[in-house]
């Protein structure tokens, strides 16, 4: 059997998923397969782009001190679901390895589908792979990129409501491009410095009450400066979210792309999630004729911007990346 699992970009709504906001992320072509057979009672994966295999026994204890470092995400999903047998085949990917794509969460979905979670169940597939991804990587995510790959439609962009799940399918207008580009820095300390900003939001959450439903007023009046930029941001980039969704759908791409620029601008001063690298890219970027917007997408600390084009704007560096279905399971004759 084979089991597919894309990666996403996310166009707009970064750091607001972990407190029940606001997220609108795209499947992309780009994916990971697993393919092989179930049975035995460990799962056996070679990788062809990873020297070492990742084997796992069904009764993996802790799956982040699995090696190679890739096998934690598979013994991940293994000790969330436990399934009642082994899987033996190979795994590759499209994706650029720890690019800003969600590579692991791609990994994560396409190995659950191939140990048998029903690929329809989409909540339960993310929500799994999400768990799986805390107990491998050590870091707090929200769901955004299990469930952007879980759910994707061919097409489309996903609005989700990351405090009732629902997924509303937003179409990308034909007359654009998305791009995406990397910055070149890795993602230097993203897993701690991901799990203080988490942090921080709870922090201004027990003061001023649900991010998701705070007015900007009551924002303002927290005391401490930190927890205000934070606050500031996640209510902001809600807002930006909704916008955003309309715009597309009133086919206002220059609109679409202003909320682009001011999510980065947010990203950077309020969340400061972003880097003068990742800076200078959004602005080499946005000056290009056919560019509307441009922003870092995903976690920040570095890995890559996202940009909304006409298309042919950007050529010759980074992906061009086409809205596309979700994971799904293929039984090989
Ligand atoms: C990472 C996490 C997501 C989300 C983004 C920031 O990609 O895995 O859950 O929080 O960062 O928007």
């Amino acid at each position: 059997m084979q089991a597919f699992a894309p990666g996403r970009v996310n166009l707009i709504g970064d750091h607001t998923d972990h407190t029940g906001g606001l997220v609108l992320p795209m499947a992309i072509q780009l994916g990971t397969t697993v393919t092989g057979w179930r049975g035995g009672d460990r799962v056996r994966l070679v990788s062809a782009d990873e020297p070492a295999p990742a084997d796992v026994g069904l009764d993996v204890g802790d799956p982040a001190s699995a090696t190679p470092p890739w096998a934690r995400y598979v013994a991940g999903v293994v000790s969330e679901l436990r399934p009642s047998q082994g899987f033996t085949g190979e795994v590759t990917t499209t994706l650029p390895l720890g690019g800003g794509l969600s590579s692991s969460a791609a990994l994560e979905v396409a190995v659950a589908l191939a140990l048998g979670l029903a690929e329809d169940d989409l909540l339960t597939v993310a929500r799994l792979c999400q768990l799986a991804e805390h107990a491998a990587s050590g870091v707090p995510c929200g769901i955004m990129d299990q469930l952007a790959s879980a759910a994707g439609v061919d097409g489309s962009a996903l609005l989700i409501d990351c405090h009732s799940l629902a997924v509303t399918p937003v179409a990308i207008p034909d007359d654009s491009e998305v791009v995406v580009v990397h910055s070149g820095q890795e993602r230097a300390l993203a897993g701690s410095a991901y799990a203080e900003r988490r942090a921080q939001c709870e922090a201004a959450q027990d003061r001023v009450g649900v991010l998701r439903k705070a007015s900007l007023d009551r924002v303002d009046s927290l005391d401490d400066p930190v927890l205000r930029r934070r606050a500031r941001h996640v209510v902001t980039e809600n807002e930006r979210v909704r916008d955003f969704a309309a715009a597309l759908a009133a086919g206002d791409l220059s609109a679409a792309g202003r909320l682009m620029t001011a999510s980065h601008a947010s990203l950077r001063d309020d969340f400061e999630v972003s880097t003068p690298t990742l800076d200078a890219l959004v602005t080499r970027l946005s000056e290009r004729p056919g560019v509307y917007g441009a922003r870092l997408t995903g976690a920040g600390f570095g890995g890559c911007v996202v940009a909304l084009t006409r298309p042919g704007a950007i050529t010759g560096e980074g992906w061009v990346v086409r809205p596309s279905a979700g994971a799904h399971l293929q039984r090989l004759p």
